[in-house]
């Protein structure tokens, strides 16, 4: 008999029962409750295992699976109570199922400690939110790859040092950040490998006298293998941390997309509207309209390094092998997961809506003696040493500067105080497409070019969209 007092999954040993704010301060359930259906999952597919290894029988069995069943559908139709006193998402099913089922519901524990329950259940949890993640991204992929198909001759000033230094094509601009969530993608793919294995079978830390076949259940749960030494299972959260890092990489894209947004859509710029459904107004200035999404992604940035930093300092100096640390490794996981697939969804829908103003694009362009370096280039074609050509453009520019004028503006004779090797030809070469186009080597700013990118990135968001669907 359990004393009543005290927890009945655990409290065969005590006398007192727990302190009630100790009782609230370790308690999970709060948070972890979002695990419920990884933790039916994992329960069920054990229970098969257990049945099939001759440790249940056929009639628990049954039991317990339609038992678990039945809570999944309470617990999704908002009538199952979830208690503080049974502390966490896996002793608050375990216990309801007792209720509905007795001894049967009693038996599910045999061989399985929370230890590895709850590490299996993470990893069943993020492999799920890294495929809707990987699916969020695409659509954004796919965005981007779109509209750098449509912008592909669209001539804007390329920046470095936020100084205008060369035309580009807004295309090409997107295609940039293309390969950065690209890479992201690939990342989270790489990541989820390690994810996916699976921990039941360790129990509390040192595997189990009882004749588990994890193969099976880890084969019934989609995961690639069972983790190969218990110690390891119950302990490890490196699977947490780099999928935190990755979030965080990712979170460093997006705010560099949000922060080029804000700039383009300011007055100084305006080179782009954002759609007004992303905006939102000032309540005290009438003439306002706020880039509120891509600032906010900018700045929730900030929460996801934080997270990161949080599960490194959490896993830090650990002894192995299961510690209570670790309880601490979900809030922060699953604001990670919450924070990307917000943001991902919000640039995927804002990207496609998002409409540059051309003319003002390429007006910024041509005050900003884009084509200076297309004019030494020239130079050098006729055979003047480059150093040589550098500093002749850079007094033409000078002379443009001081009479307010572009190199394309000047006359021809103007142009050959300069240098007398050159001609009318010149003009072409001035010109913004002239610039972008010659610019046709691989990974280069020609339309041509980007073009062939942009169709090639369709091609790839295409082939991926059936990879690492939910299992
Ligand atoms: N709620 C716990 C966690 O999140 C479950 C594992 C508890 N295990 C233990 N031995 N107290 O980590």
């Amino acid at each position: 008999m359990s004393n009543p007092k005290t927890n009945q999954s655990w409290g065969g040993r005590f006398t007192e029962s727990t302190d009630a704010f100790v009782a609230t301060f370790t308690a999970s359930v709060d948070f972890d409750r979002r695990m419920y259906r990884q933790d039916i999952d994992g329960s069920i597919a054990h229970a098969r295992m257990l049945t099939r290894s001759g440790v249940l029988s056929d009639t628990d069995c049954v039991a317990i699976v339609d038992g678990l069943a039945a809570i999944r559908r309470e617990i999704e139709h908002g009538e199952f109570t979830w208690s503080i006193a049974l502390e966490d998402v896996h002793m608050n099913i375990e216990a309801r199922l007792i209720e509905r089922i007795g001894d049967a519901g009693k038996r599910l524990h045999t061989g399985r400690s929370r230890n590895d329950q709850v590490a299996t259940d993470v990893r069943l949890y993020l492999r799920d939110a890294i495929d809707t993640i990987l699916t969020e991204m695409r659509r954004l992929l796919g965005g981007l790859a779109e509209q750098a198909l449509r912008e592909a001759a669209t001539i804007m000033p390329g920046f470095t040092h936020l100084q205008v230094a060369q035309p580009v094509t807004f295309g090409h601009h997107l295609l940039a950040w293309f390969e950065m969530v690209k890479r992201d993608h690939e990342r989270l793919t790489d990541c989820r490998q390690r994810v996916n294995v699976m921990p039941l079978g360790a129990a509390a830390l040192a595997g189990t006298s009882y004749p588990l076949d994890r193969h099976y259940t880890a084969q019934l749960l989609g995961f690639t293998a069972p983790c190969a030494n218990s110690l390891d299972a119950v302990s490890d959260r490196d699977f947490a941390i780099e999928f935190t890092a990755a979030a965080a990489i990712l979170m460093t894209h997006l705010s560099r997309m949000a922060e080029e947004l804000i700039l383009w859509s300011s007055a100084q710029f305006d080179f782009v509207d954002l759609p007004d459904r992303f905006c939102t107004g000032s309540s005290i200035m009438p003439q306002k309209k706020n880039p509120d999404v891509p600032e906010l992604v900018r700045g929730k940035v900030g929460r996801v390094n934080g997270h990161l930093m949080a599960l490194l300092t959490l896993m830090k100096s650990q002894p192995l092998a299961y510690n209570k640390d670790n309880q601490e490794d979900k809030e922060p996981l699953f604001d990670t997961v919450d924070t990307v697939l917000g943001c991902l969804r919000a640039f995927a829908d804002m990207i496609p809506a998002l409409r540059p103003k051309r003319d003002n694009m390429r007006q910024s362009a041509q005050r900003g003696f884009a084509t200076a370096t297309d004019l030494a280039d020239y130079l050098v074609r006729r055979g003047v040493p480059f150093r040589d050509a550098h500093e002749i453009v850079g007094k033409a520019v000078r002379l443009g500067v001081e009479t307010g004028r572009d190199l394309a503006e000047m006359a021809l004779e103007e142009l050959r105080q300069f240098s007398p090797l050159i001609e009318d030809d010149v003009f072409e070469i001035l010109a913004l497409e002239g610039s972008v186009a010659a610019r046709a080597v691989l990974g280069g700013t020609a339309p041509s070019q980007v073009r062939e990118a942009a169709s090639l990135a369709q091609t790839w968001v295409n082939q991926h969209i059936h990879v690492n669907q939910p299992s």
